[in-house]
C-alpha cells in the first residue's frame, strides 16, 4: 500500500482551513458564544443545586430558595434554545463553505485543465469533489467551535471556581483541562493518526478497485475471471477491515484514557476539596460549589479530547485540498494577450517533453495557411496529439515558436485562442443532455438555423432527424445506441458550430468504420474551403484529403509528397 504523507502540518492544516472562513467568521463567533453559554446554563442546572444546598447547610447566599430554583429552570430551558442556535449556526456556516470550496476546487481544476485531467490523478480529483469536501464539514461543523468552546468554558469555570469557592480547587481544575485536553491526545494522538490516514488510504484504494471491478464487469465475464477477482475484492476487504479495526481499536484506548483522566481528575478534586474543609481553609457549602462546578466542567475538554480520530481524516483531505488549491497549472493563462483573426499557422524549431528529459517532439518545422488541409500521420505514440495540445497551448512548449499570423502563441490571449482554434478529440464525450444542449456548449445562443447548419455540415443532421424527439432526444435516453461515428460527427458538429477558423481533429476516424470515416472525410473535404483543418491519423487511407502530409518519425516531422 502507498503511503500517505501530509504536505502540511496538523496547525498549518487548520489555520489554512481557517482562513478559508473569511467573512463567514462571524457566524462562527456566534456559534462559539452560544456554545460556551449553552454549556454554562447546563452546568448552571446542577449549580443551582449546589447553592440551594450550600444554603441549607447555613452558607449565607443571597438568593431565596425560590430564585435558585427558578434560575435551575431557566438554565435549563435556555441550555436548549442556545444549543439550538449554536448547532444552527455551525451548520450554516459548513454548508455554505462547502458551497465555496466546491467553487474554489473548481476554480482550481479550470486553470489546471487540460493538463491536470490527464494524468494518472484524475480519480483521486474525482474523490476529492465527492468525499474530501464532505470530510471538510466535519472540521468546519464539529472541530473548529469545539475547541474554542473548551477554552471559554474552561477559563469561565476556573475564575467562577477560584472567586466562590478556592484557588486550590481551581488550580486542580487548570491540571485536568491541561492532562484531559491536551495530554492525554497528544499521547494517542500521533498513533491516531497514523492509523487514520492508513485506514483512508486503504479505504479509497478499496472503492476505487471495486468501482474499476464493475465498470469493468463485462471483461471480466468475457475472460471468465470472475472467480479471480472475487477473490481479490475479499482478499482487498479483508485488508480493509483490519485497518478498520486497528483504528478502532486505537480509538477506543484513546477514549478510555480520556475516561481515567476524567475519574481522576474527579477523585482529586474532591479530596482537595475535603482536606481544605479538614484544615478550615473552606466551608462545607463553598467546597460542595467548588466541587460540583468542577465535576460538571469536563464535557467541552472531553469533545476536544475526542477529535484526534476524526482529525486525522480531516487533516488529510484538507491537505489534499490545500495542495491542488495550491498546485502551479502547467500552463499559465494569457489574460490581456494578443487577438488575432486566424489565416496562417507557422511552427519552427518546436521542441517539447512532458518531463524535460525524454523528447517527445524534436526541432518540428511546419506550416498551414487557411483553407487547407494538413494530414499529419505516424505510428501510435510518437507525438502526434501531444502536438495537436500544444497547437492550443494545453501544455507549455520547451523552446521553438508557434506562430499564429506571425504572433507566437505564448503571447496570444488564451481565451482568443480557444475562439480561433478548436480541437476534435479521439472521442466526443456527450453529457446526459439532449442532443440539443450537447451541441450547445459550444455556442451557448446559437439559433436553431445555426444548429442545424452546423450538424449538417457535419453530416450528422439526417442522423439526428431520426430519433424519435430529433434535436430534443436525451443522450442518456439512447443509451449505447449512439454509434462512435455519430458521436464523432456530433463532435465535429461541435466543432463547427463553434465556429473557429482552425480545426484540429486527432484521429476522427479512428474508433469507426469505413462507412462512417467516408461520411466524416466528404463532410471535412466539403468544407475545405471554409475552414483549415489539420487531421492527424495513424491510418494513411485517412489522408487521402490533405493537400499536404507531414510525417512524424522519432520525434521530428516532415513534410512528405
Ligand atoms: N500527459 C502525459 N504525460 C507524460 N507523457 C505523455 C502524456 N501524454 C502522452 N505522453 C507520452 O508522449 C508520447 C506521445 O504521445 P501522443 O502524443 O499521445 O502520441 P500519438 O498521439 O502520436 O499516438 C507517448 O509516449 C505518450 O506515452
Ligand atoms: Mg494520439
Amino acid at each position: 500500500m502507498k503511503k500517505q504523507k501530509l504536505r502540511r502540518s496538523g496547525a498549518k492544516i487548520m489555520a489554512s482551513l481557517i482562513m478559508l472562513l473569511g467573512s463567514l467568521s462571524y457566524i462562527m463567533l456566534l456559534a462559539v458564544v452560544n456554545g460556551s453559554l449553552g454549556f454554562i446554563c447546563a452546568m448552571g442546572v446542577t449549580l443551582f443545586g449546589a447553592i440551594g444546598i450550600a444554603k441549607a447547610l447555613g452558607e449565607a447566599i443571597a438568593l431565596s430558595y425560590s430564585v435558585i430554583i427558578a434560575m435551575c429552570v431557566v438554565c435549563g430551558v435556555l441550555r436548549g434554545l442556545l444549543r439550538y442556535i449554536e448547532q444552527y449556526s455551525n451548520h450554516y456556516i459548513a454548508f455554505k463553505l462547502l458551497a465555496v470550496l466546491r467553487d474554489k476546487i473548481f476554480a482550481a481544476l479550470r486553470t489546471l485543465c487540460p493538463a491536470k485531467l490527464e494524468s494518472k490523478q484524475k480519480g483521486s480529483i474525482i474523490a476529492m469533489i465527492t468525499s474530501d469536501i464532505e470530510t471538510l464539514e466535519v472540521f468546519y461543523a464539529h472541530t473548529i467551535s469545539p475547541i474554542c468552546i473548551a477554552v471559554l468554558v474552561s477559563i469561565a469555570v476556573i475564575i467562577f471556581v477560584g472567586t466562590v469557592s478556592s484557588v486550590w480547587l481551581s488550580l486542580v481544575a487548570v491540571l485536568a483541562y491541561l492532562t484531559i485536553g491536551i495530554a492525554v491526545p497528544f499521547i494517542s494522538s500521533s498513533k491516531l493518526k497514523a492509523s487514520g490516514v492508513r485506514y483512508r488510504a486503504e479505504f479509497a484504494s478499496f472503492n476505487a478497485y471495486f468501482l474499476d471491478s464493475i465498470k469493468g464487469i463485462k471483461d471480466i465475464v468475457l475472460n471468465n475471471a470472475g472467480e479471480a477477482r472475487k477473490e481479490q475484492v475479499n482478499e482487498r476487504s479483508e485488508v480493509l477491515l483490519k485497518e478498520t479495526k486497528k483504528m478502532k481499536h486505537d480509538t477506543t484506548r484513546a477514549a478510555a484514557g480520556t475516561e481515567l483522566a476524567v475519574s481522576l481528575s474527579i477523585i482529586t478534586a474532591l479530596v482537595v476539596g475535603i482536606l481544605l474543609v479538614r484544615a478550615d481553609m473552606l466551608t462545607v457549602g463553598r467546597m460542595i460549589i467548588g466541587v460540583v462546578a468542577v465535576f460538571g466542567s469536563f464535557g467541552p475538554v472531553i469533545a476536544v479530547a475526542a477529535l484526534p480520530g476524526n482529525l486525522t481524516q480531516t487533516f488529510a483531505s484538507g491537505d489534499r485540498v490545500l495542495n491542488l488549491l495550491a498546485e502551479k497549472p502547467a500552463v499559465t493563462p494569457v489574460k490581456n494577450g494578443k487577438k488575432f483573426d486566424y489565416t496562417d499557422l507557422e511552427v519552427n524549431n518546436l521542441d517539447f517533453s512532458y518531463d524535460k528529459e525524454t523528447h517527445i517532439l524534436k526541432d518540428v518545422c511546419m506550416n498551414a495557411k487557411k483553407g487547407e488541409i494538413i494530414g499529419i500521420v505516424g505510428e501510435s505514440g510518437c507525438g502526434k496529439s501531444t502536438f495537436l495540445k500544444l497547437l492550443l497551448r494545453f501544455w507549455q512548449k520547451d523552446s521553438g515558436a508557434i506562430n499564429y499570423n506571425g504572433t507566437d502563441i505564448d503571447m496570444i490571449d488564451s481565451e482568443n485562442l480557444l475562439d480561433n482554434v478548436t480541437m476534435v478529440s479521439q472521442t466526443t464525450y456527450l453529457f446526459d443532455e439532449t442532443i440539443e444542449e450537447n451541441l450547445r456548449i459550444a455556442k451557448p445562443d446559437a439559433t436553431q438555423e445555426e444548429l442545424e447548419k452546423a450538424c449538417k455540415m457535419a453530416s450528422v443532421h439526417d442522423f439526428i432527424m431520426t430519433l424519435p424527439e430529433g434535436y430534443k432526444s436525451r443522450v442518456g435516453a439512447l443509451g449505447d445506441n449512439l454509434s462512435a461515428g455519430e458521436k464523432q460527427r456530433l463532435g465535429l458538429a461541435r466543432a463547427f458550430l463553434k465556429g473557429s477558423q482552425l480545426i484540429l481533429l486527432d484521429e476522427p476516424t479512428s474508433n469507426v468504420d469505413s462507412i462512417n470515416e467516408g461520411i466524416i472525410l466528404s463532410a471535412l473535404a466539403q468544407q475545405k474551403s471554409k475552414k483549415s483543418i489539420i487531421l492527424v491519423s495513424h491510418r494513411e487511407s485517412t489522408m487521402a484529403i490533405a493537400d499536404r502530409i507531414y510525417k512524424v518519425e522519432n520525434g521530428r516531422m516532415k513534410e512528405v509528397g
